[in-house]
């Protein structure tokens, strides 16, 4: 579960402004919305500004990841004018929203039934006992963030994590260290399947719609 929503937090920034990049992108997204119906931008809004302040954390020493603070969800009321505990509202609602600074690599552990029946405690003792922090704290070097979440949807290939925006399935205590390791040197895991398999068909490789998966060059 991620932090709460502090409004008067020490880490809470006085001022929030979008770079001219993401008032460009800001534009487009409020474009594609009625006329007097850009609230419902608010959503992407959000987004947009995680997104960028984890942009800034990346190059900041110590390297931090995207989270919202509290006076860019007011900037973005005055945006879409709106009131600000609307704004906060949405933002609290949905667990994709960082409300308090996170690391670089946020890593959501799924424990739901499905993840937890194939091994979800052993992954989260390996993220726990290889980056030397409990659930919803970050490494001193700002690198990752560990959180425990309900199911991400990807149970058919459990036990499985979402890092930042990717998925990582049929994970073991090994595979899950190597993932550490690998994003650790700022490099790129693959994302998907740890075991090799496409997808989420079975593990012996597709026993159905054989034609469709060559279509798709999943064989
Ligand atoms: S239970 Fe873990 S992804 Fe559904």
């Amino acid at each position: 579960m991620k932090k709460p929503f502090e409004l008067h937090a020490d880490y809470q920034p006085e001022s929030f402004e979008f770079t001219k990049a993401y008032q460009k992108k800001i534009k487009d997204v409020i474009a594609l919305y009625p006329p007097g119906r850009q609230q419902s931008a608010v959503m992407p809004l959000l987004d947009l500004a995680q997104r960028q302040v984890g942009e800034e954390g990346a190059k900041a020493t110590p390297v931090y990841g995207g989270w919202i603070p509290r006076a860019a969800m007011d900037h973005i009321a005055e945006i879409l004018d709106m009131p600000a505990v609307k704004v906060y509202e949405v933002a609290t609602f949905y667990s994709m929203y960082n409300l308090a600074p996170v690391g670089k690599h946020l890593v959501q552990i799924c424990t739901t039934t499905p993840c937890w029946l194939n091994g979800s405690d052993g992954v989260v003792k390996t993220c726990k006992d290889k980056l030397g922090i409990q659930m919803n704290e970050t490494t001193e070097d700002g690198q990752f963030t560990i959180m425990e979440v309900e199911c991400l949807g990807a149970c058919v290939n459990a036990p499985m994590v979402q890092i930042n925006d990717d998925y990582y399935e049929d994970l073991t205590p090994e595979t899950m260290a190597e993932l550490i390791d690998i994003l650790g040197q700022d490099m790129k895991p693959t994302v998907g399947s740890q075991k090799g398999r496409a997808c989420s068909m079975a593990a012996s490789g597709p026993t159905v719609m054989l034609e469709g998966a060559k279509k798709a060059k999943v064989v």
